[in-house]
C-alpha cells in the first residue's frame, strides 16, 4: 500500500478523509444491555470522541460528547435524572438531542442556554445494540436492512468485545479464506472427522478455493467454490457490507453468523458479533451456548469486553496449560483470529506488506474504502446509504458443476426474506 493510502485508511478522528466518510453510515455503539433506565452514564469511544451514553427515565437512549458545553467537566459524573443529563458540576442540563434546557448558575433572565448546545448524537435501538449516526444532520441515511437487524429480536444473539487492533486490520481476517484450512485446520479437521459434516471434508480437500468476486453498491459478493461431489461444486458465499459488516454462512439448521466493526479509535475496535436464525427464533439452548462462549462469541470480561483469552496469557485463556510451543495453545477459533491480527501490533504499517492472489479481496475493500473517502472530499456522496441494498445472506450450498452463473443460480436463497432460508450444507 501507498503510504498515503495506508494513512488515509488508518485514520478516523473527526475531520479526517475516512472518519467523514465513515460517519456517514450508522455506527453500532454499544449493547442496549449496557444501559439501565434512570441509570449511570456509560463511557463510550468511537472513532477517537470520547463520548457518554445514557438511557432516560423513559427508556429512550441518548449520547452525548463527554465534555460538558459550558467547562468541559465530564458528562460520565452527570446525573441521569427527569429524561435529562445535568452536569454535576454547574448543574447545566441537557436533553437528549443535546440541547440545553438549564443553566442555574445564570440568572433567570438570561437567554444565554438558548445559544448553547451539546453535542449530541441521534440513536435508534435494534435488536440488542445502540446504533449512533454521527454524520451531519442532513444526510442521515436509514439504518441498512441487513438480516440482523430487520428480523425480529427474538431471532438474534449479539455479543461484543474489545480488540486492540486497527478496525480494518480485524476486518481483514473476516475477508481472507485462504488462512480457514490453515490457522483454523485442527478446528476444521475435528469437523471434516464426521463424514455428516460435508462441507468441512469438501474445505480441507481444497486450500485454493476459486475466489469469485461481485460489487455491488453496498459493498461486496465473495463466492469460493471448491470440488463437492462428483457432478457438484460447493459454493460458499459471504458479503462484505460497506462500511464494517461481514456475514458468513453457518451449515445445517444453525443460527447465521456476522460481524461488525467499529473503530474505537485508530488502534482499538468494538467487534458486535451477530448470530441470527432468518426463520425462527433462537432456542434457550443455542442462546445459553452463545452467553457462555461458543466458536464465534468469544467469552470476555463482562466489564471491560475484553476477551479472556488475550495477549497477556499468549490466548490460552487464563488457567490454561503449559504448552511447548505459543501456538499449541491458541486453540479457540476466535482466539486465532484475534492472535492473528492483534499480533500484527495496533497499526500495522501496510507499505511492509507482500500482497499475494489470495489477498485479493482485502486489497478490494481497501481500495473501495480508500476511493470512497477521496471522493466525498471531493462532494461525491458515498455508495451503499441505500437500506435495501444490504437485503443478502449469505449461504453454503452444492449446485452442477455446469452452473456458471452463481450468482442468479443462488438469488433466491440470498435473498434475505424469512421464505427463501434454505439451510447452508
Ligand atoms: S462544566 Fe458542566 S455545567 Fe459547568
Ligand atoms: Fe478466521
Amino acid at each position: 500500500m501507498k503510504l498515503e493510502d495506508h494513512k488515509l485508511l488508518a485514520e478516523t478522528g473527526p475531520g479526517t478523509a475516512m472518519g467523514n466518510l465513515l460517519r456517514r453510515y450508522w455506527t453500532a455503539a454499544l449493547l442496549a444491555s449496557e444501559l439501565e433506565a434512570g441509570g449511570s452514564p456509560v463511557r463510550v469511544r468511537l472513532m477517537g470522541e470520547d463520548l457518554v451514553a445514557i438511557r432516560n427515565t423513559e427508556g429512550k437512549v441518548g449520547l452525548f460528547a463527554e465534555r460538558c458545553a459550558h467547562r468541559g467537566a465530564s458528562l460520565y459524573f452527570a446525573k441521569n435524572e427527569n429524561c435529562k443529563l445535568r452536569c454535576l458540576y454547574h448543574g447545566w442540563q441537557y436533553d437528549l438531542d443535546g440541547t440545553c434546557v438549564d443553566q442555574p448558575n445564570e440568572p433567570p433572565a438570561s437567554q444565554f442556554k438558548d445559544k448553547v448546545k451539546q453535542t449530541a448524537y441521534p440513536c435508534i435501538e435494534r435488536n440488542g445494540v445502540v446504533w449512533a449516526y454521527m454524520g451531519p444532520a442532513d444526510k442521515k441515511p436509514a439504518l441498512p436492512d441487513i438480516e440482523w437487524l430487520t428480523v425480529p429480536a427474538s431471532h438474534v444473539y449479539v455479543s461484543k468485545r474489545l480488540q486492540h487492533c486497527h478496525w480494518t486490520q480485524g476486518m481483514e481476517g473476516d475477508l481472507d479464506s485462504s488462512h480457514l484450512s490453515i490457522l483454523h485446520n485442527d478446528l476444521l479437521k475435528q469437523r471434516a472427522a464426521n463424514p455428516r459434516n460435508r462441507s468441512a471434508v469438501w474445505a480441507m480437500r481444497e486450500q485454493h478455493p476459486e475466489i469469485k468476486t461481485q460489487v455491488m453498491s453496498s459493498g461486496l459478493l465473495m463466492a469460493a467454490r471448491r470440488e463437492a461431489e462428483e457432478d457438484t461444486y460447493y459454493w460458499r458465499v459471504n458479503q462484505w457490507f460497506v462500511p464494517g459488516y461481514t456475514n458468513w454462512p453457518i451449515p445445517g439448521d444453525n443460527p447465521q453468523a456476522g460481524h461488525a466493526w467499529v473503530p474505537i479509535d485508530d488502534e482499538w475496535c468494538w467487534v458486535f458479533t451477530f448470530s441470527w436464525h432468518p426463520a425462527r427464533p433462537l432456542r434457550d439452548e443455542e442462546v445459553a451456548m452463545m452467553r457462555k462462549g461458543s466458536d464465534i462469541h468469544a467469552p470476555v470480561d463482562p466489564v471491560t469486553f475484553m476477551p479472556t483469552q488475550n495477549v497477556t496469557n499468549d490466548y490460552a485463556g487464563p488457567n490454561a496449560a503449559p504448552v511447548a510451543q505459543p501456538w499449541m495453545g491458541v486453540t479457540a477459533l476466535q482466539a486465532q483470529d484475534i492472535a492473528m491480527t492483534e499480533s500484527m501490533g495496533p497499526l500495522y504499517d501496510r507499505t511492509q506488506e507482500n500482497l499475494v492472489a489470495s489477498d485479493l479481496i482485502v486489497a478490494q475493500t481497501r481500495h473501495r474504502l480508500v476511493i470512497a473517502a477521496r471522493a466525498l472530499e471531493k462532494g461525491v456522496e458515498p455508495q451503499g446509504l441505500d437500506a435495501e441494498a444490504y437485503r443478502l445472506r449469505p449461504l453454503a450450498t452444492e449446485l452442477p458443476r455446469d452452473v456458471t452463473a452463481w450468482r442468479e443460480a443462488v438469488a433466491d436463497i440470498m435473498d434475505a426474506r424469512p421464505e427463501t432460508f434454505k439451510v447452508s450444507v
